[in-house]
């Protein structure tokens, strides 16, 4: 149901496979992040001349040392709970708050409280917390996230706009909006949209400029446009890449025909998900009438997505990297779930317990989604030491 795995021979784990191999005999399970590959990921980004500044989805991925090797290539960050705040601020110690946005959903007034005293900008995607804690907004600026009806991306689940969606305001709300804002006392300095993950469709972000930009015509202090993350990636999504060209193209057009604001992107994935694979051993292969089991020291208390959304994750054996497919077996978990399968009739050399399989691009939403669940814990993460020149 997830596809058969398609080869992708220049992917930076091949080239480092001995190391990796003593990692994951060191301890087992465990993620590994090579810093090179988000380092590349950020120059694309980065490169994106339309954009005035880009802020890392901290939920991707939160381990302190991306956020610090991104902090250095000159990436803001985008939070969405104190915690998230609490992790940029210790592991960036002196960063700017301008270069941070909080911006929860259904969140506590407690929460904007503390991110305005913080100093970082703050998005907010509903009327009530302002008609209600007028107090709490009073005198601050603001950016609004709008929906803008139409949701994008891998999975129905991480569409995050359209009437299945929980969050931002529709633009007939707007006036409602603007008036609770002006009762607050608050200022309107921004207008945000973000429609979902795993986006491949290079024109998404240039509408969603014409967009804000025809909503912020209502909102005279409005100064940036904030267009979201959703950057797709390869594998990881399916389909064919993003074409940063293209999009680089499209964002251009659309700043020359709103020149008047600040362009900000938010992505996570697109920075850090081709930087990760998810190593586990092998505890216990299995037949049981015509189907075939590969077992791991690990599951989706690790890395959830397959199980939550049918995600494929390319998985090699990598103690048999060059022994050609003699099997087709699910790769499973040990978890007490018929649904914590990593990948479905994967074609393996024949495999054993005690090899290493590798789970590739799992870099984004792997760690920061792998949870307790059966009181096992989830792979520790490392990363890599650059590698020397
Ligand atoms: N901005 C906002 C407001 C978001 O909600 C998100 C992701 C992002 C930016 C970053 O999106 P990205 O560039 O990473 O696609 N767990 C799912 C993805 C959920 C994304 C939630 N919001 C997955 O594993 O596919």
């Amino acid at each position: 149901e997830d596809g058969t795995p398609e080869e992708t021979p220049d992917v930076w784990w091949r080239e480092r496979r001995e190391a990796l191999l003593r990692l994951a005999d060191d301890e087992s399970p465990r993620y590994v992040y090579d810093p090179e590959v988000v380092t590349a990921r950020s120059d694309e980004v980065q490169g994106l001349g339309p954009i005035d500044q880009s802020f890392y989805a901290v939920k991707a991925n939160p381990h302190p040392e991306v956020l610090r090797l991104l902090e250095r290539r000159g990436l803001g960050f985008e939070c969405v709970s104190p915690g998230e705040l609490d992790r940029v601020f210790e592991a960036c110690p002196g960063l700017d708050p301008a270069r941070v946005l909080f911006q929860p959903n259904f969140a506590a007034p407690a929460e904007y409280a503390d991110a305005f005293e913080r100093g970082v900008h703050v998005t907010v995607d509903n009327v009530q917390p302002l008609a209600e804690h007028p107090d709490v907004f009073a005198g601050e600026e603001l950016f609004v996230r709008v929906d803008p009806g139409q949701g994008e991306g891998h999975h129905r689940k991480v569409r995050t706009a359209g009437a299945q969606s929980k969050f931002g305001v529709v633009p007939d709300d707007l006036g409602r909006l603007r008036a609770a804002v002006d009762q607050a006392g608050a200022t309107v300095v921004g207008l945000h949209a973000h429609v979902g993950s795993g986006i491949t469709d290079e024109s998404t972000w240039a509408g969603l400029v014409d967009l804000l930009a025809s909503l912020a015509a209502e909102f005279p202090a409005v100064r940036a446009l904030n267009v979201g993350g959703g950057l797709g990636v390869p594998n990881a999504s399916g389909g064919r890449p993003l074409d940063l060209d293209a999009l680089d193209a499209a964002l251009g057009k659309a700043a020359a025909r709103h020149p008047q604001y600040d362009l900000w992107m938010e992505p996570g994935r697109y920075l850090v998900a081709e930087a990760g694979v998810l190593l586990a051993r092998v505890t216990q292969t299995k037949t049981k009438d015509a189907a075939a089991y590969v077992g791991l020291d690990t599951g989706m208390n690790s890395l959830l997505r397959p199980a939550l959304y049918g995600a494929h994750h390319e998985i090699v054996n990598l103690s048999r990297l060059d022994e050609p497919p003699a099997m087709t077996a699910d790769v499973v978990g040990p978890v007490c779930e018929t649904g914590d399968v990593l990948g479905h009739d994967r074609r393996l050399p024949p495999t054993e317990p005690g090899d290493t399989l590798l789970v590739a691009t799992t870099g984004a939403y792997g760690a920061s989604m792998s949870n307790r669940y059966n009181l096992r814990e989830p792979a520790s993460e490392v990363m890599l030491a650059p590698e020397p020149a």
